[in-house]
């Protein structure tokens, strides 16, 4: 039996081309809700379900990603001598003692079955999660603690779902399997992006993973699948072939940060939320309609 999970898979090294220009040279990872970029938000879900050690899967131009995780000194020793204890707080709470960071290249973009597996020498043979940090999402405990807390009870592989409309399938993995409760469900098939007409469900795969490592001897065999990219969702659809993978209803909302639509929703919901500027935007934001 295993309890908890010690390790997060971040994969960062996709080119953000939904979100262009803001991308051509920057990391998407890095754009803000609010004041935060979007792969804290990630980090910090980690960090809440007990996760200590992030391991990022990075590119070339996200080099920001590394310095945001890295001590930055100058930063540090201005705000401590100007005596702002509020911001210093802030600039050394990204990274606290306790946690890990680890970065391995993909230096090819093969896709996010490729990615995952570039960590398997960091990961070990171990059960870890991954997340991908364009999807934002919101949750009282964080979606990865849910994720956690099922896998604990489960000892297999757990897939974050929600439905959606049929019209979108062909935006996500989407599942098709058992109901053993409301909320999970053993899986049958997994299918990545299928057109509406070829969808087994509307049962779709948010951006939240918890694997068993058998998933990495399943990826050295998957070949290129959708999009002429190695899916994780095909190796896991291999995957369940010899292990159990339940996908789990998580309670909470996930915002789609890696599209313009997504990314405006999730700054305007944590504005309202945000407890400096919250209650201003909101005033702000009722006097407009
Ligand atoms: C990836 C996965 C897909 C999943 C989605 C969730 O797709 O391949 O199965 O449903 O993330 O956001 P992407 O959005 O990277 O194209």
């Amino acid at each position: 039996m295993t309890f908890g999970i010690r390790k997060a898979v971040f994969p960062i090294a996709g080119l953000g081309s939904r979100f262009l220009p803001a991308t051509k040279a920057s990391a998407k990872e890095m754009l803000p809700v609010v004041d935060k970029p979007l792969i804290q938000y990630a980090v910090e879900e980690a960090y809440e379900a007990g996760i200590r050690h992030m391991i990022f899967v990075t590119g070339r131009t996200k080099r920001s990603v590394e310095d945001h995780f890295d001590t930055a000194y100058e930063l540090e020793n201005e705000l401590e001598q100007a005596g702002k204890t509020e911001l210093l707080k802030i600039a050394r709470g990204i990274s606290p003692d306790d946690m890990v960071c680890s970065y391995v290249r993909q230096s090819r973009a093969l896709g996010l079955g490729h990615a995952v597996l570039c960590a398997e020498p960091l990961v070990g043979h171990e059960t870890f999660a991954v997340l991908l940090a364009d999807d934002l999402m919101v949750g009282q405990p964080s979606i990865t603690a849910q994720m956690v807390r099922q896998f604990e009870q489960l000892q297999s592989s757990v897939l974050a779902v929600q439905d959606v409309p049929l019209e979108h399938t062909n935006r996500y993995g989407i599942v098709s399997g058992a109901c053993v409760s409301s909320s999970l469900t053993s899986l049958t098939g997994i299918v990545e992006k299928p057109l509406p007409a070829n969808a087994p469900g509307t049962l779709a795969v948010a951006g939240r993973y918890i694997l068993t490592a058998g998933i990495f001897e399943e990826l050295k065999n998957t070949p290129k699948g959708a999009g002429g990219e190695i899916q994780l969702t095909d190796a896991i659809a291999q995957l369940l072939t010899k292990e159990q993978v339940f996908a789990f209803r998580y309670q909470g909302t996930r915002y789609d940060c890696g599209s313009k639509l997504g990314f405006l929703q999730a700054t305007v919901d944590l504005g309202e939320r945000h407890p400096q500027v919250g209650a201003e935007f909101s005033a702000w934001l009722s006097a407009r309609c």
